[in-house]
């Protein structure tokens, strides 16, 4: 088994550094919960916070790279081909609201292809990870694979929400009821580097989400595709992690799902 190689280490290093804040900072959320207010400001905070120590820690390692981050947007550095896609805090919603269900993700585009990915969670302390054409991991040593399984009445699918508008929240219904009616085992956990990361693992079979961004995509993207994995945009948009949109899961139940999506 591969151990990681020094891009991926230094990913690795920054997530967790940002981790172990974050989870100081979880529990303090708990606190929170009860007071008027609640803790949105705080999250915020969190979330800003989580951002820059990851931001310094891959500066540190490459001070020439360019980074495409959640909360700051678009830093060019020297090196336009070379781009961290970060993602400080997957799953802000649960994280505000004391679900232990949130991670960090953290990817390395290069010269607009995805290299390497991490999708870190550190409530249960996992960790995925997958380099181009190097396979996917979970922490050090255990490969990962997509589900074998292809029934869909049994099939587990997540499907992700964000931030809702009238015209998405008709096609969510639609494609929900569409997909519901053949594949009943829905899910939605609220953290979509998570949900791609479960596919690669076999926990899910498939997912769709639409009104996706590319930090909440980009890693968990290349990991369902070294585990083996089937994932794209759900119109086969040019490049996916762009596109706004993903399908993903284990061959038939990917095929399934874009062909139900598209009938939807
Ligand atoms: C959100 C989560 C959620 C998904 C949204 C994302 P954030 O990311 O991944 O599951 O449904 O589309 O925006 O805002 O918590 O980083």
């Amino acid at each position: 088994m591969p151990s990681t190689s020094p891009i991926v280490t230094i990913m690795i290093r920054a997530a967790e550094k940002a981790g172990r804040v974050l989870l100081r900072d979880f529990n303090e959320v708990e606190n929170l919960q009860v007071s008027r207010k609640g803790p949105a400001d705080f999250v915020t905070a969190a979330d800003k916070r989580s951002e820059e120590i990851i931001f310094e820690e891959l500066k540190k390692a490459r001070p020439t790279y360019s980074f495409l981050m959640e909360e700051s947007g678009e830093v060019e550095g020297e090196d336009k081909d070379h781009v961290w896609i970060v993602d400080p805090i997957d799953g802000t919603h649960n994280f505000m609201h004391g679900i232990p269900h949130w991670c960090i993700s953290i990817a390395l585009e290069v010269k607009s292809r995805i290299e390497a990915g991490i999708v870190y969670d550190p409530v249960k302390e996992e960790l995925f990870r997958a380099e181009r054409s190097s396979g996917a991991f979970l922490g050090q040593h255990r490969r990962i694979r997509v589900s074998g399984r292809n029934e869909l009445e049994s099939a587990s699918i997540a499907i992700g929400y964000g931030k809702p508008n009238p015209e998405k929240h008709k096609v969510f219904i639609e494609e929900t009821k569409m997909v519901s009616a053949t594949c009943p085992m829905i899910r939605r956990f609220g953290a979509a580097a998570l949900d791609l990361s479960y596919v690669a693992a076999g926990r899910l079979e498939g997912y769709w989400e639409r009104g996706l961004k590319p930090w909440d995509a980009a890693a968990g993207y290349l990991i369902v595709k070294e585990a083996g994995g089937f994932v794209n945009s759900i119109d086969n948009e040019d490049n996916p992690i762009y596109s706004d949109s993903l399908v993903a899961g284990n061959e038939a139940i990917y095929n399934h799902l874009r062909k139900t999506l598209k009938a939807a």
